[in-house]
């Protein structure tokens, strides 16, 4: 069974809709920067400001690697992995690959952002960031699902995927 792939700009919930639909499918969650907090004891955050943010990428780089190899996971990435090509095509390789989308204005919010240093340099420059990946997201993408208010109601867009795709009907159908 393929991995099914979330990802989409910072803050626009990809982790939560991870959560929702590991516990719709049964199936387990990779969460890459929890993942990669686990195995470095550091915060993507803390990496940035130690490390860079290349190192940071490198450790995306190895993860997507290694999960390339790997089946059945539901897999939250972080916003700037789709940046590289290579990651592009390795989680692709063995994986559905769906856009959550969610408009900038809406996720633009220095306090729920705080934590994120890509968006530390302000409005305009979270804005510029946005226009310029959401035509990697789509050529990442083998869809898109539109992010709903209740966040519930995205990981169901997103578990209709799942389904078409896997042809296993869950339980929350
Ligand atoms: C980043 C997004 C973050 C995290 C790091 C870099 C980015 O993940 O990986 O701060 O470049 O967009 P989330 O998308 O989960 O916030």
């Amino acid at each position: 069974m393929k991995n099914i792939v979330i990802i989409g700009m910072m803050g626009c919930g990809k982790s939560t809709c991870g959560r929702y639909l590991s516990e719709f499918t049964g199936l387990p969650l990779v969460d890459t920067d929890q993942l990669i907090t686990e195995r470095t004891g550091k915060t993507p955050s803390e990496i940035f400001a130690q490390q860079g943010e290349q190192y940071f990428r490198d450790l995306e780089t190895d993860l997507c690697r290694e999960l390339s190899e790997q089946s059945g996971l539901i897999i939250a990435t972080g916003g700037g992995l789709p940046l590289r090509e290579e990651n592009r095509r390795l989680l692709r390789e063995n994986g559905v690959v769906v856009f959550l989308s969610r408009p900038a204005e809406d996720i633009f919010n220095p306090e729920k952002l705080k934590d994120r240093p890509l968006a530390q340099m302000g409005k305009e420059n979270f804005l510029r960031r946005f226009e310029e990946r959401v035509p990697i997201y789509r050529e990442m993408a083998h869809y898109e699902v539109e992010s709903a208010p209740v966040k519930a109601e995205t990981a169901k867009k997103v578990l209709a995927v799942w389904e078409k795709e896997t042809g296993v009907l869950s339980l929350e159908s």
